[in-house]
């Protein structure tokens, strides 16, 4: 259990291998950086179940390699606890945003929002699924997720 001292975030987007364990990746990364690791507890799931149990895309974990960040996770689905156990659920787009929202507990704990809408770029709002591009796609994630 998190105490007060600790901030529990959760990242999502819709099939938890590109966007979602990136946007884990740099946020653990830049929480290092600041000397707050230990005050941060951070994971990611998807909307959807397809690619449970599978590591993050290979587009994705070149693209964190590239930059020095370290990636290891698996991808689970959002379950209904995460809802009272995390302080934060921040989603990459408008689909997730709306697919949470629809599962969301009445009471819950945690604040369900953009991971974007915490840049000061309109541009980085939404974070684009990049699954069926190229590698750019990528490149243009992983700039957004780290501003
Ligand atoms: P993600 O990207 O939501 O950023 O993990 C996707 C991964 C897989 C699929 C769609 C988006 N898919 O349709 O399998």
């Amino acid at each position: 259990m998190a105490d007060d001292a600790t901030t529990k975030v959760l990242l999502v987007c819709l099939g938890n291998i590109c966007r979602s364990p990136m946007a884990e990746a740099v946020l653990a990364h830049q929480a290092k950086a600041r000397g707050v690791r230990d005050r941060l507890v951070v994971d990611s799931a998807g909307t959807a179940a397809y690619h449970a149990g599978e590591p993050p895309d290979r587009r994705t974990v070149q693209t964190c390699k590239t930059n020095g960040v370290a990636i290891s996770h698996r991808a689970r689905k959002v379950r209904a606890a995460d809802f009272g156990e995390f302080d934060y659920i921040l989603c990459m787009d408008e689909g997730n945003l709306d697919d949470l929202n629809r599962v969301k507990p009445a009471g819950a704990r945690a604040h369900v929002a953009l991971f974007g809408s915490y840049s000061s770029q309109a541009g980085d709002r939404i974070i684009e699924d990049p699954y069926y591009g190229g590698t750019d796609g990528f490149r243009t994630n992983f700039a957004q997720l780290t501003r």
